[in-house]
């Protein structure tokens, strides 16, 4: 009813949205860019004054779409409580994250927030990432870096990176270290399944009509198929690790890993492997994304480059209070991560009516996202933000010793 009443009201382009028609509302213009969605709403945003616009589409509900600070600032800190994830988010990860607390709303998250937060600011988990990056970057990083130097071999750092930072993830998450920068072995089928299944969940929310892939699970066709079975390798395979960790804790102390800890702390299986896996996701292809694009960025800005190089000097890698200081190293990624953000959009659904600072008025149950990007020119590589953002086709990198 709301979507005839607008549509009808707005049937030509206006500034706070795209084009609108009776009863499909903007589904054509969405269809015909939903291989570019960033690039058509970052358009659509720098048009509007309030830096918000409306749209609305048939078989989607009402969507908002800001990049205004002060409607950034209300929906997660002023009225947070009226602006959880919702379940038409949920729904889309569901399948993948159950109850993990990417995917959950409420004390289910607070809970697993307060744990998180807990563990994430202990000195021991600290030095346990410091240490399992160090041992990676020397053992595995550096030495492939040299293989590709004296081979003269043109390297994918994208390719590279997100095998990197898998390994940390898992280890750090698991206690488990998939090899996967090693590049004799064959890609783990963890991390396969991990992939397909990030990336059709990803295809859901950009569905324009979600009915069809809610159509396809029930059926259990096409890519709802896969989906399924890439999720139950995920999820076999974590309890399995669980399960073996659940018997090595029997005889040994923990290892300081996040699965250990939760563990000794008592938690269940199904908890756990909630958590964990939401980690995974959460943890990987946004770290491998920002130093991705730091690279190419700095592949194009020598001087900062070079000094970044004077910062990090003798600087020893295992000590996370000398890491903390290096302020410029700091300021590149915080640049960077503006410039191409690692998580483009994320979208709240609200409880209750509300109004946003600029005015904009939210009704129960619309989607409101929250979205940051600066447009890029032609000759640079594509951003494409799936649901962590990579760059198209790889950044093809040849390695050079430093003269
Ligand atoms: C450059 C790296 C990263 C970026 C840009 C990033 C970005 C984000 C964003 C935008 C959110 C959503 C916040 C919200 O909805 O309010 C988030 C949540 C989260 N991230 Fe990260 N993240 C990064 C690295 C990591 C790492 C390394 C981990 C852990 C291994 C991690 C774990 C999480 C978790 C557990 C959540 C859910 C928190 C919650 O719902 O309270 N992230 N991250």
């Amino acid at each position: 009813m709301q979507l005839l009443l607008n549509s009808s009201l707005s049937s030509t382009a206006n500034s706070n949205g795209p084009p609108s028609y009776p009863f499909v509302g903007c589904l054509f213009s969405f269809y015909k860019n939903r291989g570019r969605l960033l690039d058509w709403y970052t358009h659509l945003l720098s048009q509007s004054p309030s830096q918000t616009i409306v749209v609305q589409r048939l078989g989607a509900r009402r969507t908002i779409v800001t990049a205004n600070p002060d409607n950034v600032e209300h929906m997660l800190k002023t009225n947070f409580a009226n602006f959880p994830k919702g379940n038409p988010f949920t729904e889309i990860l569901g399948d993948l994250l159950g109850s993990g607390i990417f995917n959950v709303d409420g004390e289910l998250w607070s809970t697993q927030r307060k744990l998180a937060s807990h563990e994430f600011s202990t000195k021991s988990l600290r030095e346990f990432i410091v240490k399992t990056l160090q041992e990676e970057v020397e053992n595995r990083l550096i030495p492939l870096l040299e293989g590709a130097m004296e081979s003269e071999n043109v390297l994918d750092l994208q390719d590279v990176l997100r095998r990197f930072a898998f390994d940390i993830v898992c280890k750090v998450s698991l206690g488990t270290d998939p090899f996967c920068l090693d590049l004799s072995r064959p890609v783990p089928s963890l991390v396969k399944a991990f992939d397909t299944a990030s990336e059709i969940s990803a295809m859901r929310g950009m569905a324009p009509v979600f009915l069809i892939w809610k159509i396809k699970r029930a059926l259990n066709i096409g890519s709802e198929k896969n989906l399924k079975e890439a999720i139950k390798l995920v999820h076999d395979s974590v309890l399995e690790i669980i399960r073996s960790k659940k018997r090595a804790l029997e005889t040994k102390c923990d290892d300081g890993d996040l699965l250990s800890r939760l563990l000794s702390a008592g938690h269940g299986e199904g908890v756990v492997r909630d958590m964990v896996i939401s980690f995974i996701m959460a943890g990987r292809d946004t770290t491998s994304a920002a130093m991705t694009w730091l690279f190419w960025l700095l592949s194009k800005n020598k001087n900062a480059e070079k000094m970044i190089l004077t910062e990090v000097g003798s600087r020893s890698l295992s000590d996370y209070e000398s890491l903390k200081d290096m302020s410029f190293l700091k300021a590149c990624l915080c640049e960077s991560m503006r410039l191409y953000p690692p998580v483009a959009w994320d979208s709240k659904h609200a409880v209750n009516d509300d109004v946003l600072p600029d005015g904009t008025f939210v009704r129960k149950g619309d989607r409101v996202t929250r979205f940051e990007i600066e447009p890029v020119c032609n000759k640079q590589p594509v951003f494409v933000p799936l649901l962590t953002a990579h760059m198209t086709g790889g950044l093809k990198v040849i390695v050079r010793k430093r003269t």
